[in-house]
């Protein structure tokens, strides 16, 4: 009785997400109708071929990605854009998720000769289409390809400067190893003239970790950070990230031989010294954790939280977004209202 309580609550509560990649959503059914309407010879034929080679890649970024970019080149048209986005709302609204920050690779697909406009229009129309329907307010981030050049990641910004107000913020994603946050200090100095927010990710338990947090902070001057649970690791680091009010998008994910979600300890320990920490999906297509209920109920569940907790963390998303102020006091103040309704005083 009391689990299915908490089901319903966090079922049913309104929810934020700060941390999804638009090409990480790509269900097996979505992949087979876009390979059949592109006449693609993907190596994998069948719902349940494909969720065999999802089960049996490499752990780990790298055989994440190797993997991940495989099902993210059957991406081709304006149409493909539009339509993974679209869905993506629809899954929103399922996972009563009122505001979502979604990731997107322009890189990985205009090195593929798919024109920079086909990308941001696909998506920024579905996102548009998608809000309409739905209800869901949706905004883009455009992820930097941290493996690829500093002049390609120019040129991207230029590519963007027109569609400067689709665009909310810059983030860095992709191969870590060998390719420090630092490398693009120059980008994210120039994209500060265009007034762009900033994030990047310092993924779990890299090279050099802690060292990449700090580069974030200190080069970039980022106001989030993607993933960035080794933080824990230099209290002299933790204490600067509080002292900045860092929001951190940590993404609790699990496989299906993992045992739990991943890196659950570490993030209650973020949680309980008092970062702006938050839970998100990451790449929810590729992943047994799947969208951001089925994710918080197991996360709630095997990390022993309240509903208090639950909500912190969801109000840490509002907080943390980068919505203007007046709009996070509304969201925060529907989250509250629906947490006293269940009895859960925030105040
Ligand atoms: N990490 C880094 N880069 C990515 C990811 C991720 O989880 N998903 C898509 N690009
Ligand atoms: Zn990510």
């Amino acid at each position: 009785m009391a689990f299915n309580n908490m089901e319903e609550f966090i079922t049913n509560l309104p929810k934020a997400e700060l941390h999804i990649h638009i090409e990480g959503t790509l269900s097996s059914e979505m992949i087979l109708k876009i390979v059949t309407r592109n006449k693609i010879d993907f190596p994998y034929k069948s719902v349940k071929e494909i969720n065999k080679a999802l089960a049996m890649r490499i752990p780990g970024l790298k055989g994440f990605l190797d993997h991940h970019y495989l099902v993210v080149s059957i991406i081709q048209t304006q149409a493909d854009f539009y339509e993974i986005t679209y869905e993506l709302l629809r899954k929103c609204k399922e996972n009563n998720i009122v505001y979502i920050e979604i990731f997107f690779d322009p890189q990985f697909h205009t090195t593929r000769e798919i024109p920079f406009e086909t990308v941001i229009n696909g998506i920024h129309q579905g996102r548009l289409d998608g809000s309409g329907t739905f209800g869901v307010e949706a905004n883009l981030i455009m992820c930097i390809n941290r493996e690829r050049s500093v002049e390609s990641a120019f040129e991207m910004l230029a590519q963007a400067r027109p569609h400067r107000d689709k665009i909310i913020g810059i983030g860095l994603d992709s191969y870590e190893e060998k390719n420090p946050p630092r490398k693009f200090a120059e980008v994210y100095l120039r994209a500060q003239e265009d007034g762009y927010r900033f994030t990047a990710h310092c993924d779990v338990d890299q090279v050099n970790s802690v060292e990449h947090i700090w580069e974030c902070l200190d080069i970039l001057k980022v106001d989030r950070i993607d993933h960035g649970i080794n933080s824990i690791e230099d209290p002299k680091l933790m204490k600067e990230l509080k002292r900045r009010n860092i929001c951190m998008t940590t993404c609790p994910i699990w496989r299906s031989t993992d045992p739990e979600p991943q890196d659950i300890r570490r993030i209650k320990n973020i949680y309980e010294f008092g970062l702006l920490v938050t839970l998100n999906t990451d790449d929810p297509a590729e992943f047994d954790s799947g969208y951001l209920t089925n994710l918080l109920m197991e996360v709630q569940e095997k990390s022993d939280y309240s509903k208090f907790d639950i909500v912190h963390f969801m109000k840490n998303a509002f907080e943390g977004s980068w919505l203007s102020r007046s709009a996070k006091d509304d969201y925060i103040k529907s989250l509250l209202d629906y947490a006293a309704v269940h009895g859960v005083n925030m105040a």
